[in-house]
């Protein structure tokens, strides 16, 4: 897959009024932004437009629906590019105190509208929304990687109705490290996948089985393949109905001759409680009233030997509670061991493995970490994102 859409540097944007999708849908405590990486992603082609004397407006959604606004964002970009970000606070996003901020605009303004999920219709990719988005604009960009993979109003039903329909540097980047490194990684090629659930990663197993030579397995979703191969897992979580699929799957791996990785001991605790009694036990003899929370000693040396030898990581999802200080041990070791090897790409798929390196402050030590958690997976699993898709080609 050879990256071949239109950019922002395809297109003339000078005196252009360039509407801007970006991923500003960041983490918010008490008004405050708590993680700033999808604001620092955005920056280089909101900096280009501007400097290019394009009219730039920006888009988002923050949170599920119309409960949050977007203000804090407007006050922290506006530090961030050290230029006024007005904010064109408006319940109806498109509606005559966005239309009126528009008007008023100069070349190399920035205005950023209210959050996109204000209007019921967004999520469902609603005609009307779509329209009014693209009648603000003569051209639009999308840069918002991390909602790439939604078909929603302002991440693809604009594009039916502007002329011009381009990507940003944020999307080309990710597509960039992610693309090169399922299409033609140096090996050997080390894939970790973690997180709680095998059902939300059989198509990021299926199709990394085409593609690494080892697959490292740690999180909650290890259980269910101990449950597969017949061995107690105590009150961990398990997923009863996938049971089959986790064999299939470790069959795959054999035929496909991928080395598979599961845990050999594991971290238990009585409850889920950062202060509960915890021990290290085998895999092969998890006692029952006992829940696993963690990869165990053993197991996180030889994850650590095998990911030495890598010339390519990817990792998504962490190895174990790793909110909880004792059950962080196999999530924060691999996040250092990745952070200090020197001849190795690494990629951190976004989600909660971002977090937990962003936790550890070793984020920049990492080649690229992806600012999409559902879409970085979507696009791990071989998906098109629709996002992505519907923009001009070259
Ligand atoms: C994310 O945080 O994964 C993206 O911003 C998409 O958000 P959503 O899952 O609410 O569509």
């Amino acid at each position: 897959m050879s990256f071949n859409k239109k950019t922002i540097e395809d297109v003339q944007v000078n005196g252009k009024r360039v509407l801007v999708r970006c991923d500003f849908n960041v983490p918010l405590k008490d008004g405050v932004i708590t993680d700033e990486n999808r604001l620092v992603g955005a920056l280089p082609t909101i900096k280009y437009l501007v400097e290019n004397g394009a009219k730039v407006i920006l888009c988002s959604h923050l949170g599920k629906d119309a409960s949050k606004t977007l203000a804090p964002v407007a006050v922290r970009l506006s530090e961030m590019l050290g230029k006024e970000v007005v904010f064109a606070r408006d319940e109806e996003v498109v509606g005559e105190n966005a239309r009126k901020a528009v008007a008023d605009m100069k070349d190399g303004d920035v205005v950023l509208l209210e959050n996109t999920r204000c209007r019921k219709e967004e999520t469902k990719n609603g005609e009307e929304l779509s329209k009014e988005l693209a009648s603000l604009c003569d051209i639009y960009v999308n840069d918002a990687f991390g909602t790439a993979h939604r078909a929603h109003s302002s991440t693809e039903g604009v594009t039916k109705f502007v002329d011009t329909a381009v990507c940003g540097y944020l999307i080309q980047k990710e597509l960039k490290f992610l693309g090169e490194a399922l299409e033609n990684p140096e090996r050997p090629f080390v894939a970790i996948l973690g997180g709680s659930k095998v059902s939300d990663k059989i198509g990021v197993i299926e199709n990394l089985l085409e593609k690494v030579d080892t697959l490292i397995i740690g999180g909650g979703m290890a259980y269910t393949f101990f449950k597969a191969q017949g061995y107690g897992v105590g009150d961990s979580i398990c997923e009863l109905d996938k049971l089959d699929l986790a064999n299939e799957l470790m069959e795959k791996a054999k035929q496909k001759g991928v080395k598979l990785m599961l845990p050999t001991d594991t971290k238990v605790g009585k409850e889920f409680a950062p202060d509960t009694e915890s021990k290290i036990v085998s895999c092969k003899e998890m006692p029952d009233g006992w829940q696993g929370f963690d990869i165990g000693t053993d197991t996180i040396k030889e994850y650590v030997e095998e990911v030495k030898k890598a010339k390519t990581v990817i990792w998504n999802g962490p190895l174990g509670l790793s909110e909880f200080k004792q059950f962080a041990a196999g999530t924060d070791t691999m996040a250092e061991t990745l952070a200090n090897l020197t001849d190795c790409t690494t990629i951190i798929g976004g989600g909660d493995s971002a977090a937990a390196v962003e936790r550890a402050g070793l984020s920049d030590k990492f080649t690229h970490i992806s600012t999409g958690g559902g879409a970085s997976l979507e696009f791990l699993e071989g998906k098109k994102l629709p996002g992505i898709e519907c923009l001009q080609d070259k």
